[in-house]
């Protein structure tokens, strides 16, 4: 472990130090964003695989945004969805309270009965802005999700997405003095979830940006929420978080997009937050299927179009 941190420590754009990297990885960026649009839906084929021929665009697409659009001929099942997400890399499930047994979550509007109605995503109110799993243990990071739509609502339940590797850009180059305190493990602590007498989730602390260990990639952790965190209340803390709050509230960098039954999104662990929706009473309620993975997105070796048993 000790050498792939300083393999990161080394050639990562992600630290101060290492400006040279850092200047040559935002030229591409900005380069590959001018010439390529975030909303390109990838036509998945028959097998609901994406096209080998489309490997190379899907991974430029990725590098410019972080994440990548997908329509499906005819709606997937759960397996298809997991096996598309294998082309991405996309292997080492997070297994969440809520999901299902094959780890794969049904994001729907349950009854009230249910224990899941306490928690936002799984009734047709807005979430605010957040990388999936802020609260997981350091072990347990999610670097990237994929969402399918199976039904969109009546109306309401678009999706906004900010690249997170874009905020990072936007707060480096304005004020890079305030990226020290967005990397500070003592940060953002997240109590316990208790109830009852049982912990759900003990207490967890980390940063808001990282850099992962084994694939240098740059890691994002956030919640706009003001319930369950308690942030690091410093001056310079106090600056970087309204400084980040301030670049999403701006709205440029944000991309607005609705999911249309048999679309999805497979992405880094970006910036997102959900509108409100209302579903109709005599058809089937919004569903997405939602799985998150401690991988982040890797185009290189993915395997070729045919269907794996994996
Ligand atoms: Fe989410």
């Amino acid at each position: 472990m000790s050498a792939a941190l300083n393999d990161c420590d080394e050639k990562s754009p992600f630290l101060l130090e290492n400006e040279g990297a850092y200047q040559a990885w935002r030229a591409r960026k900005l380069k590959i964003r001018q010439q390529l649009s975030p909303d390109r839906v990838f036509e998945l084929d028959q097998q609901a695989r994406l096209p080998q021929s489309m490997l190379e665009q899907a991974r430029v697409q990725v590098d410019a945004y972080n994440f990548v659009l997908f329509q499906s001929a005819e709606e997937m099942d759960k397996k298809a969805f997991l096996e598309l997400n294998h082309q991405f890399g996309l292997y080492r499930l997070d297994s969440n309270l809520g999901a299902d047994q094959d780890s794969v979550t049904s994001l729907q509007v349950v009854a009230a009965s249910d224990e899941r109605a306490q928690y936002i995503p799984y009734t047709n109110r807005a979430l605010n802005w957040h990388t999936d799993g802020y609260y997981n243990p350091h072990e347990r990071r999610i670097n990237a999700f994929a969402l399918y739509c199976v039904h969109q609502a009546e109306r309401g339940g678009g999706n906004h997405l900010f690249d997170h590797e874009w905020m990072y850009i936007t707060i480096r180059d304005r004020e890079p003095d305030l990226l020290a305190a967005l990397m500070d493990e003592g940060l953002m602590r997240i109590p316990a979830n208790v109830q009852g007498n049982r912990v759900i989730r003990p207490e967890e602390s980390g940063p808001v940006f990282s850099v992962q260990p084994d694939s240098c990639a740059l890691n994002m952790r956030y919640t706009s929420r003001p319930h369950n965190i308690v942030w690091k209340s410093d001056k310079r803390s106090e600056q970087a978080l309204n400084f980040v709050r301030e670049i999403l509230m701006d709205g440029e960098g944000v991309i607005d997009l609705r999911l249309q039954q048999n679309q999805g999104i497979v992405c880094n662990n970006i910036l997102h937050g959900r509108q409100a929706f209302h579903d109709k009473a005599e058809r089937p309620g919004r569903l997405i299927y939602r799985a998150r993975y401690y991988d982040a997105i890797d185009l290189a070796d993915a395997p070729d179009s045919q269907v794996s048993g994996g």
